[in-house]
């Protein structure tokens, strides 16, 4: 006789398809698949059951939604094909699709109470035959050539050279940040998870050092030389002293230099600090904090406010990050133009001394528009990621008492050295970056401004190397036939250079 192991009949087990399954998930961006075949249907239903309770939506194979799949004593392949026979069409041999894991994954979920890190150990194996890695096609060597979703698959992997990259940075070596930065921006665009390191060696931008990082961190799960990294000194404290605001490599690189080693530190010894370093200490806490999108929106209703009061039918667009979908950002990022070229002229200094006066700022830097066709166009050409529009670095001041962003003076205490978190005073102060572009090169401030960097970075490139064009946030121009081209969308941009479009979200490379 079977034993029937108890099931709490609290909703139908399986296939446990609610009709939204999300109504009672807590875990929106997981949905998991039990594999039957060696489970047996009783265990899948107990298992299914005690997932639901901890909050986890479990899908069947069919579903598109499944992002984990889970089985107990089956090979990876055995997975697979199960997966197949069951109408499964997101997982393939490539191992593109959803994760494919042991029990254990699942197992140290439901203690933890939610979905723990996927480790190289609760990974199945899939054998990567020749023909399926020739049909997951060649990945491009340009990011602008790619589509990367801002949620991807090898995390772990890309937080490693990541983590190498910026190592690079911090000792002034541009090449390897470089050659870091690419190859996790390559890691970044695969729809698949890489498990094998045999897996890597048809991706362009992928080096011989990042190739052994990549191994270390399959092989381990971790690679000793970015352990090494993340632990050293000077890495920790060069990372501690740029999230001051104003606090670029080489100051940060001084500091260290000098034995200064925290923030203590820098007011214990008097260090000389600018105005904008003086504001980024004082609003540390606020600044290093992530900045809502809620957040983002509300300052840019204010900014529209205030545009509007001088120069009525101005847009205000939200770019950066938030543009490309992602949730939260270090800053805010605002592009602001009118439909008439040349009235945007002043708008700047006008809506930045208005907020001022309002209160609503913290801080403020402007910088005039230095970008002029002179006489010789191919002067006024620079490929420099700095571009010349009127722009005003900020500190902001967003308000959650009054629902709006202006500050109660009241509640403002100027302090010499580390202040209380905002939020404890019902305000934070939050990093905005306001940029005026006349109409006719909005779409390329826009397209200049979305990001990301890496993407940014091989638009420049692809357009030099491979269409002899040069391209930044003002212009896109033809040095042998001395044309600029002009473009009214993003679109049309990407036309002028031959590329597919691609839109902002999938521009997270
Ligand atoms: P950010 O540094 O704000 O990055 O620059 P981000 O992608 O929005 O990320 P978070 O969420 O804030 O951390 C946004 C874009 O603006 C361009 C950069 O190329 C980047 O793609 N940018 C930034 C410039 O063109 N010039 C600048 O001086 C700064
Ligand atoms: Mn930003």
């Amino acid at each position: 006789m079977m034993s029937q192991i108890p099931v709490k009949k609290k909703r139908q087990p399986a296939p446990p398809l609610p009709a939204n399954p999300e109504d009672h998930a807590c875990f929106s961006d997981v949905a998991l698949c039990l594999v039957e075949k060696r489970m047996g249907a009783s265990r899948k239903a107990f298992l299914t059951s005690l997932a639901q309770r901890k909050g986890f939506c479990v899908e069947g194979a069919n579903s598109e939604r499944v992002t984990h799949v889970v089985s107990e004593g089956n090979s990876g392949d055995e997975v697979v094909e199960w997966m197949k026979r069951n109408g499964s069409r997101s997982v393939d041999a490539a191992g593109s699709g959803p994760a494919l894991l042991d029990i254990s994954w699942f197992t140290e979920s439901m203690s933890a109470g939610q979905p723990v890190e996927i480790e190289p150990r609760h990974c199945l194996r899939v054998a990567v035959h020749a023909e399926t890695l020739e049909a997951r096609g060649q990945v491009a060597a340009y990011a602008c050539q790619r589509r990367t979703p801002l949620a991807h698959k090898n995390q772990l992997l890309v937080e490693a050279l990541e983590t190498v990259a910026e190592e690079a940075l911090f000792c002034g070596s541009e090449a390897r940040n470089l050659a870091f930065s690419r190859a996790a921006s390559v890691l970044k665009s695969l729809p698949w998870t890489i498990r094998g390191v045999n897996e890597i060696s048809s991706l362009p931008c992928i080096g011989e050092h990042s190739r052994k990082i990549i191994q270390e961190v399959l092989e381990d799960g971790a690679s000793a030389e970015v352990e090494n990294v993340r632990q050293s000194e000077r890495y920790q404290t060069m990372k501690h002293f740029m999230k001051i605001f104003g606090v670029g490599v080489k100051t940060a690189g001084q500091w260290y230099q000098e034995g200064l080693r925290t923030i203590s530190d820098l007011q214990a010894y008097h260090t000389k600090l600018n105005n904008a370093q003086q504001a980024g200490l004082l609003h540390y806490r606020d600044l290093n904090s992530p900045v809502k999108r809620s957040e983002a929106e509300a300052i840019v209703q204010e900014v529209q406010k205030a545009v509007d009061q001088f120069l009525p039918g101005a847009s205000v667009t939200l770019t950066g990050g938030f543009r490309r979908g992602k949730p939260s950002g270090h800053d805010v990022d605002l592009l602001i133009t009118h439909p008439t070229e040349g009235q945007e002229v002043g708008l700047l200094s006008k809506v930045v001394s208005w907020l001022d006066s309002q209160g609503f700022l913290l801080y403020h830097s402007n910088r005039r528009n230095t970008f002029q066709v002179l006489e010789d166009p191919e002067l006024s050409i620079s490929t420099a990621t700095m571009d010349r529009f009127d722009r005003c670095f900020s500190i902001f001041c967003l308000n959650y008492l009054h629902g709006s962003v202006k500050r109660d003076s009241s509640a403002w205490e100027p302090a010499c050295g580390l202040k209380d978190s905002g939020d404890a005073h019902g305000w934070k102060a939050v990093r905005v970056d306001l940029v005026v572009a006349p109409y006719s090169q909005f779409s390329f401030a826009l397209l200049g401004w979305t990001g990301s960097r890496n993407f940014e970075r091989d638009l420049r490139r692809f357009s030099k190397h491979e269409k002899k064009m040069v391209l930044n946030s003002h212009t896109l121009y033809h040095p042998e036939k001395k044309i600029f081209l002009t473009a009214a969308s993003e679109e049309e941009i990407f036309q002028h250079l031959g590329l597919d479009f691609i839109p902002p979200e999938e521009r997270n490379a």
